[in-house]
C-alpha cells in the first residue's frame, strides 16, 4: 500500500524536500509519495487533523510551525524535547510523536570535515530557530559553543538553554574579535545572503584552520562564505544540513539506512 509523506509550511513553494525524497523512494523501490503543502498559522490545528484522517504516515514541518505544532502531538522524542521544536512527526500506532533532525543532520554535514567535535570550539553567528538546533547539537557532541547575535538578550537566552542541557556555552558581542583565532568551526545561521547581501562585518583575521559553514544552501555561496574562502579557510554551505536532517527523518519513518546519493542527486537537481 503507499505510504503518504509531506511537508507543511508557509511559505512552501520553494521547498527541495519532495524532490529530494522522491528520488529516495523511486532509488529503492518504496511504494510513497512525498508532497508540500501551504499551512497557514491560523490552519495548523485542521491540516493536522487533516493529514491523520487522511492517512498520512508521518510529514516535516518548517517555518512557521515547528514549535506552535507541539500541543497537537501525544509525545516527542529527546531530540525534540531539547530543541522545544518538531520538524519531523510520525504516525505510530495511532500516536502523533513528534522529533527533531535538524541539529543532528548539522553534526552528520560537518562530521567528515571537522574530524573530531570533543574540545574544540564553535562560534555560532545568529540565535535563532536554526541555531538554537545547531548549538545544542553541538554542545552534545562536546564542543563549546559561542554565541553572537545582532540581539544580544536571543544569544544569552540560548547560552542558558545550552547550559540548562548540560553543554558549555558562552556569549560575546555580534562583531571581530579574540573569536577569530581559536575558533575550530564557525556556523553562520542568520538569514543574512539569502538575498546575495554582504554579512554585517569581515572574516579579515579569521584562522585559516576553521571549517565555515553558511547553513545558506541558495544561493550556493554567500558573500560571507566567499570571504571566509579568501582569508584560506575550508568552506560548506547548507545543502548538507538539509540532507542529513532529510535522511534521519527518512530513517525515523522507515528505518533502515537512507538512500544518501540518490537524495542528493534529487536535491541537486533541483537547484
Ligand atoms: N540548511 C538548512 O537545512 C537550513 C535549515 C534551517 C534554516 N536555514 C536557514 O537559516 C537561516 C535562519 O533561519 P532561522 O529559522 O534560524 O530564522 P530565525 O529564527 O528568523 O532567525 C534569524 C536570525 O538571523 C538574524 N538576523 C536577521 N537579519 C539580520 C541582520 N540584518 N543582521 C544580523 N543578524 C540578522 C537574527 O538576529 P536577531 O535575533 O537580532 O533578529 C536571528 O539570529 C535562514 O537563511 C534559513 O534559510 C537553513
Amino acid at each position: 500500500m503507499e505510504k503518504h509523506y509531506a511537508v507543511i509550511g508557509d511559505p512552501i513553494e520553494h521547498s527541495l524536500s519532495p524532490g529530494m525524497h522522491n528520488a529516495g523512494y523511486l532509488a529503492l523501490g518504496i511504494d510513497a509519495a512525498y508532497q508540500r503543502f501551504q499551512v497557514e498559522p491560523s490552519h495548523l490545528a485542521e491540516a493536522v487533523e487533516g493529514l491523520c484522517a487522511l492517512g498520512f504516515s508521518g510529514w516535516n514541518v518548517t517555518l512557521p510551525h515547528k514549535e506552535t505544532i507541539i500541543p497537537f502531538l501525544d509525545t516527542l522524542t529527546p531530540e525534540a524535547q531539547r530543541a522545544g521544536a518538531v520538524n519531523t512527526v510520525k504516525i505510530h500506532e495511532g500516536q502523533r510523536i513528534g522529533h527533531n533532525t535538524d541539529g543532528d543532520g548539522f553534526v552528520r554535514s560537518v562530521h567528515g570535515d571537522l574530524n573530531g567535535f570533543k574540545g574544540k570550539r564553535a562560534v555560532l553567528l545568529g540565535a535563532g530557530g536554526a541555531a538554537k538546533g545547531i548549538a545544542l547539537a553541538l554542545a552534545a557532541q562536546g564542543m563549546h559553543v559561542h554565541i553572537l547575535n545582532r540581539t544580544p538578550e536571543k544569544a544569552t537566552a540560548l547560552v542558558e538553554l545550552v547550559k540548562k542541557w548540560g553543554g558549555m556555552a558562552t556569549s560575546g558581542e555580534f562583531a571581530p574579535g579574540d573569536w577569530m583565532e581559536a575558533v575550530d568551526l564557525l556556523v553562520q545561521t542568520t538569514s543574512v545572503g539569502l538575498r546575495g547581501e554582504h554579512f554585517p562585518f569581515s572574516m579579515q583575521g579569521i584562522s585559516d584552520r576553521a571549517l565555515v559553514v553558511d547553513i545558506i544552501f541558495n544561493p550556493s555561496e554567500t558573500v560571507f562564505l566567499q570571504d571566509a574562502k579568501k582569508q584560506g579557510c575550508r568552506t560548506l554551505n547548507g545543502l548538507g544540513m538539509l540532507l542529513y536532517q532529510g535522511a534521519y527523518a527518512w530513517e525515523f519513518w522507515l528505518g533502515g539506512q537512507a538512500p544518501i546519493e540518490a537524495m542528493q542527486r534529487g536535491l541537486k537537481e533541483q537547484l
